[in-house]
């Protein structure tokens, strides 16, 4: 029990570092939670013009995803965590990435990182996740909108490989998350204001 609130522990705080951030400083670009959407995360790294950061912001961001859930099956047999166990680890890296300690809370809507927890827990299911992604990004245009379609087909992608047990809880509490962080773009989609993917904004 002591080892798994541990894990949950570690993966909150890896999920907690916010590489919109810390790549944006390196990069000597504005802080992205005062501009554009003023969201941290790759899409609005991207508004500054700098490819380069927003490719690191969003590997950064996937990444410390697939290292939580990596840990947690790193011991999996040390200390028994069951499957669930493992996604529910992930999903705490995702809260860590939404309400991060680092950074008053304040944290961005979890595309990235979920794509990462997902390709940590199954790579068909983060390669399925991901190629949705791609396709809406394609068709539309619009960042926001593919994580939207791609985050609720990830529940059916996950229920269809694995069924319906604690990892498909976890993985329906990300996509219900990741919708309600969501909720400003969902209104600018509504209202024909949403911004497409590379587009400037002030
Ligand atoms: O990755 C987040 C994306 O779905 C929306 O970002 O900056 O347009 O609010 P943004």
């Amino acid at each position: 029990m002591i080892a798994y609130i541990a894990a949950l522990v570690i993966a909150y705080l890896i999920g907690s570092v916010s590489f919109a951030v810390v790549v944006s400083k390196f990069s000597g670009l504005a802080d992205p939670r005062t501009y554009g959407s003023k969201n941290p995360g790759a899409t609005n790294v991207l508004r500054s013009g700098n490819k380069k950061a927003a490719l690191f912001t969003l590997l950064g961001d996937a990444l410390k995803g697939t290292l939580a859930v990596g840990l947690a099956y790193h011991f999996q047999d040390t200390y028994q965590f069951t499957q669930s166990d493992v996604a529910w680890v992930g999903l705490a890296a995702f809260i860590g990435h939404l309400y991060p300690i680092f950074f008053k809370f304040e944290g961005g809507k979890g595309v990235a990182t979920a794509l990462g927890v997902l390709l940590g827990l199954n790579w068909v299911l983060g390669l399925a996740t991901a190629v949705t992604w791609l396709v809406i990004a394609y068709f539309f245009r619009y960042s926001s909108l593919a994580a939207l379609v791609a985050s609720i087909f990830a529940v059916f992608y996950n229920a269809l490989l694995f069924g319906l047990d604690g990892q498909a809880a976890a993985v329906l509490v990300m996509a219900a998350l990741l919708v309600y962080r969501h909720k400003q773009n969902i209104a600018n989609l509504m209202a024909g204001k949403e911004s497409k993917i590379g587009q400037k904004k002030a």
